[in-house]
């Protein structure tokens, strides 16, 4: 299911949706690729720091599909494809960890960003965790992605640690931000 609405940007109407994939069409996979090779270039890419080539994405998120533990939502713009967020939930002998799952690969393409995809994006992973019964929501992002810090942030996440050496990049070591999110009423774990 998705939930449409628009945005004017501009003097130009958007339409915006997010929803949880369950299968491609071929026009959304490409759409999709499409968009994370974008992120990809732009340096923003879900771990990727050079494009794989559109097979080895077609293949990905294909796979991603059929990972039990995951779950895929999108995002559109005008009823384009232009990113994607994965709910990951804990492995089931993680028994310990149950009541948490992680918010991963989240990323808006360059050419959507702005029109308020990835806040719709983010809260809709945390209703889908919330429905699922998870309590908290982990992330982390590079401490170089300062607008994901800023959605975050402002999302309510709490920045719990630095991981000092948490990604390299063009030879470079930079650090790693980490946050969580108690999901639900009252930030309560029962
Ligand atoms: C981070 C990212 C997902 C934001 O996507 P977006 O659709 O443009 O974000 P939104 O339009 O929903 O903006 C929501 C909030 O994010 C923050 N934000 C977004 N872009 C920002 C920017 N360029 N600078 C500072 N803050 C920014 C703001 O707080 C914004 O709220 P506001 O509009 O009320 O100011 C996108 O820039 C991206 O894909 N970056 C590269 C990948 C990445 O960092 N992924 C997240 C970690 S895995």
């Amino acid at each position: 299911m998705s939930a449409t609405t628009s945005s004017v940007v501009g003097n130009l109407q958007h339409s915006l949706s997010v929803e949880r994939a369950s299968e491609f069409t071929e026009e959304d996979l490409h759409a999709l690729c499409e968009a994370a090779d974008a992120a990809i270039i732009d340096g923003g890419g879900f771990g990727w720091v050079n494009p794989p080539g559109r097979m080895a994405l077609e293949r990905y998120f294909r796979g991603v599909l059929l990972v039990p533990e995951r779950e895929l939502f999108l995002a559109r713009l005008d009823g384009i494809i232009v990113g994607s967020a994965q709910l990951v939930r804990p492995p089931r002998n993680n028994e310990a960890q149950a009541f948490t799952a992680t918010l991963m690969h989240s990323f808006i393409a360059p050419y959507a960003r702005g029109f308020g995809l990835a806040r719709r994006l983010t809260l809709r992973v945390e209703e889908a965790a919330r429905a699922l019964g998870y309590q908290v929501l982990n992330l982390d992002v590079r401490e170089t992605q300062e607008a994901a810090i800023a959605l975050y942030e402002g999302l309510g996440y709490i920045r719990w640690g630095v991981h000092p050496a948490y990604a390299r990049v063009g030879g470079r070591t930079i650090r790693g931000i980490h946050y969580f999110k108690l999901l639900q009423p009252g930030g309560r774990i029962a």
